[in-house]
Formats: C-alpha cells, structure tokens, sequence
C-alpha cells in the first residue's frame, strides 16, 4: 500500500495525464481533489477521441476506482456528457469504478452565468481569462456557505430552497449589473432533475472509500489539476484559479490524511501558460512559436493558444518549496529538439537584487528581470529515444542541470504524446 501525488509545477498544462495515465498502472484507485472541468486531457480510446474534464483517465483501466473528492467542483451536465462519451467508447461506467463525494460542491447554472458576465464586464489588465465555466463562483457559493452539494442532488427540496435563495442575489446583480437575463429558479431544477437521477448512484463517502482501500493495502492516487502557480493562494494571484493546486490539498480535497510515498512534479521542458497574468520568461519570438508550434500548445479545455517561454528555475524552486517532490517527470523535452540554443531562468533581478524565488507582492512577476544561463540545444529528433544513453548529450545535460538546481531526481522523461514515448 503507499500513496502517490501527482501534481503540475508550472501554471497547468503540464501533460499531467500521460503521467497520471503511467502511474495509474501501479494504483488502484484514483482521486481527484481539487479544480473541476477548468482543467481537460485528451485521450483516444476504441479509435475515439475523448476529452476528460472531471473523471480521471483510470476510468479506461479495468479494475480501478475512480473518485471525484469534495475539493472539486462539478458540473453536472459535463460529467453527464462524460459519462455518454466514455459508454459510447465501449468503457462500462457504474457506481463500481466512479464515485462522487456526497460533500463535492456542484457548478449550477447561474455559476456558469456570472463567471462569464464577469469576465465580459472586465477590461484590459483586469480580465483574468478565465475557462468561464463557473469555476469561481462556484467556490464562492462554497465558502460562502450556500453552496449546492453533490449529496443534495438526494432532496431536490433542499436543492429548490438552495437554488430559489441564490438567485435572489445572484439574479440582483445578473439583472441590474451585469445587464444579462433573468436565470428562472423553476428551469434551473427541471435541469437538475433528470441529472439528479443519473448521479445519485455514484455518491459515495469519498473518504471511505479511500480508507477501505488503504486497509486493503491498494495504492491511492490523487490526480492534481492546474499548476502551482494557479493556486489560489500561492500562485499569481489574482491571475489563478479559485482552488489549492499544491499538494497539501490532496488531504483537504479528498477527506483523508496526508502522507504521500512518492511525490511526482511534473515539469515541462519550457514554460506555458493560458489566459492572462505575468509570465516572466514568455517569449513574443521565433522561440517561442517554436515551443507553440511544436508543442501544439493549444488549451484542452477552450482551444485557446497557450502563451510559450523558457523554464523558469524560480518558480520551480517554489513548487519544490510547496509541495515536496521525490522526483521529477520532465515532459515534452522532445519539444526542444532545433533549437540552437536554450535558455533556463535561473533567478530574477527584482527592486535591484537577485532573488531566487517569486516575490510574493502582487504584480511583482510583471516587474521581475529573468536572470538567465544559456545551454546548448540539439538538433536530433528525440522522440524515439527510450533510454537516458540515447538523448544527445545536450538533452542529458539539460536534464542534469534541472535536477542539480533542484535537487532532485528526474525519473520519468516524456519525448511525445504515446505512452511509449517515454524513458523511465
Ligand atoms: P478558472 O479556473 O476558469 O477560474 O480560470 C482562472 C485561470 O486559470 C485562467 O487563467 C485559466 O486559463 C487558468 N486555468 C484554469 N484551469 C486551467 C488548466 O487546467 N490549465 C491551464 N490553465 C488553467
């Protein structure tokens, strides 16, 4: 029995699910914890191709339960969809390989609205870009403490009362701030109802379940969604998402203790980034279409071309800080392969000294200067190579650079989407 956590150490985007996808080999049960169909990954399955918000991709293993913890946000329609999408790919879907938390908060109508009159009404430097799924307020409603739960989908009283209260606000500044359309309290249950029959099967008692399995001596792994520099707290902010992206959440986000055996920081071999927020060593240049181009670094979730730069050594420095990784899976080093020279943050000149981690004052990122090393690149293709000894030296050097600086150990080394291309 141990447990895993992966986790993505830049702003999101880091081909965590291949990675999740790799490891779930050695789990039994998978756990999500945190964001909600902000987050998407792409797999294809019986010559279909699937793109997974909600329910981790353990779903297309035999024999795995997959879990959807109450730190995410769930929208019903989407998991419903999912649900469809995966039957339709030949995967059996039952109450004996997904589970929702009673206690998981879901995303309703009127979160959807706001999110998306809010971000309309913004302008210029203000607007954050976000996904516009209701992410946010729907975290609001959470803490706020009127929030609906997956577990009220059982007393579609409750949800009527809950819904009916919401929209007295939430109409309020639809209506007269926002300029948008009455949300009818009435239309938003009918919605609901038919989902509520579909989902209630699937409650479950997340930390139960992940209880069992541990007296069981079955390996749990938490799948994290977004990035560290998307944590609500530690990242960006305001230009994060509205949840805890670092590791500690797996705990909070899924109802059981923390003590993870192997920590993975999945860190690709430059830096992305999708919607707005500073990005100290993005690249408006040839290199940068470069990453873009080779990468093909568009959004999963909303197709939006992701923004491209070098690595960043200090904010990698800061996931280490924050969450604690045994080792390193570089992704998307083949990605690199043409380009004569690379460059690697090393620290940035801030207020006139050289700091080695982000400053924590607002803005600070967009005043920050990347102080940078230059290493050489490699002109091979590397997508083949499936052992350390075959990557030109260049590539190893890299490597070697990334695992010094951080001190620790790069174990699982991505070079194209296929589960093959990799070197373990
Ligand atoms: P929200 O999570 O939709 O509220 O969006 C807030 C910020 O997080 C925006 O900049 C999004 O582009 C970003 N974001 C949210 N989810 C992801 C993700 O899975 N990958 C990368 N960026 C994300």
């Amino acid at each position: 029995m141990s447990n895993m956590v992966v986790f993505g150490a830049q702003w999101g985007d880091e081909g965590k699910g291949k990675i999740v996808d790799i490891m779930t080999e050695h789990a039994q049960v998978i756990v999500r914890f945190q964001g909600g169909n902000n987050a998407g990954h792409t797999l294809v399955t019986g010559g279909r191709k699937i793109i997974l918000h909600l329910i981790p991709s353990g779903i297309l293993h035999a024999d795995k339960l997959c879990l959807i913890g109450n730190g995410v946000v769930l929208d019903p329609d989407v998991l419903c969809r999912e649900i469809d999408e995966l039957v339709k790919g030949g995967i059996a879907i039952s109450p004996v390989n997904l589970g929702i938390s009673k206690k998981t908060h879901l995303i309703m109508p009127y979160h959807k609205a706001l999110d998306q009159a809010r971000e309309a009404a913004k302008s210029g430097p203000d607007k954050i870009g976000t996904t516009g799924r209701g992410i946010g307020p729907c975290y609001e409603d959470k803490m706020a403490r009127i929030g609906v739960r997956a577990g009220d989908l059982q007393d579609l009283d409750l949800i009527r009362h809950k819904i009916d209260k919401a929209l007295l606000e939430k109409n309020s500044l639809l209506q007269n701030l926002y300029q948008q359309q009455k949300i009818d309290s009435r239309e938003v249950l009918e919605h609901i109802r038919p989902l509520a029959a579909r989902l209630v099967p699937y409650l479950t008692d997340v930390s139960h379940q992940i209880q069992t399995a541990r007296e069981n001596g079955h390996t749990v792994l938490f799948e994290g969604a977004q990035g560290v520099q998307l944590d609500i707290d530690h990242g960006t902010y305001p230009f994060v998402t509205s949840s805890n992206t670092v590791c500690g959440n797996a705990s909070a986000g899924s109802g059981s203790f923390y003590k993870a055996q192997q920590v993975i920081g999945v860190v690709k071999a430059y830096t992305t980034r999708v919607g707005q927020g500073p990005f100290p060593t993005e690249q408006t240049n040839s290199c940068g279409e470069h990453m873009q181009v080779q990468g093909a670094e568009y959004g999963s979730t909303t197709g939006r071309k992701r923004r491209c730069g070098w690595l960043d050594l200090a904010i990698l420095r800061e996931a280490v800080r924050l969450c604690g990784p045994t080792e390193i899976a570089l992704t998307k080093l083949d990605v690199l392969s043409g380009l004569d020279e690379l460059r690697i943050c090393t620290a940035y000149e801030y207020l006139g000294q050289k700091v080695l981690y982000p400053p924590q004052e607002e803005n600070a990122l967009k005043k920050v200067l990347p102080v940078y090393e230059e290493l050489k690149g490699w002109k091979e293709d590397i997508s083949m190579c499936r052992k350390l000894d075959d990557l030109p030296e260049n590539a190893r050097a890299l490597i070697r650079y990334i695992e010094q600086a951080l001190n620790t150990p790069v174990r699982i080394i991505s070079v194209g989407p296929d589960r093959e291309q990799t070197i373990r």
